[in-house]
């Protein structure tokens, strides 16, 4: 009789939790549309948080502060029990995550880390210093820096320093880069190494192609060769290829530079195979998408959370617990087997 009772509690445990569940909102706050991974990124989340039961509010900003702003109060009034945000300023959200704490709303930076906040309870994003060492590291090995070979003139982006993530990329690919800059080895001739001065605002591909331009212009006159150009992403290596068109690179006499990105949105996959973008770092955002949902689970029933990093992303307030995911190099000899091969593109999005 005891065990009978015993098994009709934990039946009915199980199904007042998996109610629970269906009942429980989570809201996804995504920075932008116009990039292809951030609609990925909604696209896999929505899909898994759904597939699991929970109602999902999926929303885009356009890269607009207070519309962002905006959403995660109507995400908060509509009674989400999780946020999981892609921040567009990592450092303006502390007061309506104040708002979330005190209606104990769990919050989850997707990606972009969320600063200045105690308000944010767990990180999951891929290994953004990697990111940046994998560019480097393919400049390095392509130009045979560490056989000695040089020197070579370089160019550096960094992305928007808005984003607590440029500067990962940044100092990642910089501890590859930086002892080959200071033996000579790597020459910047535009003089401009510092993070503030590359970093392109928002990703913009605009803002990255205007940039590429006044440095040909300044420092490329006279048919000085540009033979690297590091780029942190593949937004900003679309507005760097189309400068390069412009200034008539792509030719036998001006061959296009090594040029790095991340991303491998489709656009960049083309400019790969077509051999004006050199490679891209590729990030499964299916992965990622997994990853938080199993967190939003884990969150929900109570179980620990899977976090694989409590020391690297000091948020300002405090070391946010993260799930880091790992990054992968991609270029033209394996594009195929990582993109294609395993169902993220079909061949014909990429032709
Ligand atoms: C992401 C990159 C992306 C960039 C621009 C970064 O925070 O990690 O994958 O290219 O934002 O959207």
């Amino acid at each position: 009789m005891k065990r009978f009772v015993l098994v009709v509690l934990a039946l009915m445990m199980v199904v007042s939790y998996s109610f629970a569940q269906k009942n429980v909102l989570v809201g996804v706050a995504m920075p932008t549309q116009s990039l292809q991974r951030w609609n990925q990124d909604g696209a896999n989340l929505k899909a898994k948080l759904e597939a699991k039961g929970y109602k999902v509010v999926l929303q885009y900003a356009n890269n607009d502060v207070n519309t962002q702003l905006q959403q995660l109060e109507n995400m908060i009034t509509q009674g989400a029990k999780v946020l999981v945000i892609a921040s567009i300023d990592g450092s303006v959200l502390s007061d309506v995550l104040k708002e979330a704490k005190s209606l104990n709303v769990q919050v989850i930076a997707y990606d972009r880390l969320i600063m200045n906040t105690p308000n944010v309870d767990y990180y999951a994003t891929f290994d953004n210093f990697k990111v940046g060492q994998i560019q480097g590291s393919y400049i390095e090995s392509t130009l045979g820096l560490k056989q000695g070979k040089g020197p070579y003139n370089i160019e550096l982006f960094a992305g928007s320093p808005d984003d607590n993530n440029a500067l990962f990329f940044f100092n990642g690919a910089m501890s590859v880069l930086q002892p080959y800059i200071d033996s000579g080895k790597l020459v910047v001739p535009s003089g401009q190494k510092n993070f503030t001065t590359i970093a392109i605002q928002s990703w913009d591909s605009g803002k990255a192609q205007a940039r590429m331009d006044n440095l040909i212009t300044a420092n490329y006159a006279q048919n000085k060769k540009l033979d690297v150009v590091l780029s942190p992403n593949d937004s900003i290596a679309i507005g760097i290829i189309a400068s390069l068109k412009n200034n008539g690179y792509g030719t036998a006499s001006k061959p296009y530079p090594i040029l790095t990105g991340q991303d491998c949105d489709k656009p960049n996959v083309k400019a790969i195979i077509s051999g004006q973008q050199s490679m891209s770092v590729f990030k499964d955002t299916r992965d990622l998408a997994a990853q938080v949902v199993d967190m939003v689970d884990a969150i929900m029933s109570g179980r620990t959370v899977p976090v694989n990093d409590t020391k690297t992303y000091n948020n300002g307030v405090k070391v946010v617990p993260s799930y880091l995911c790992t990054p992968v190099f991609a270029d033209k000899s394996n594009y195929k087997k990582i993109l294609i091969d395993s169902g993220y593109y079909k061949e014909s999005d990429i032709q």
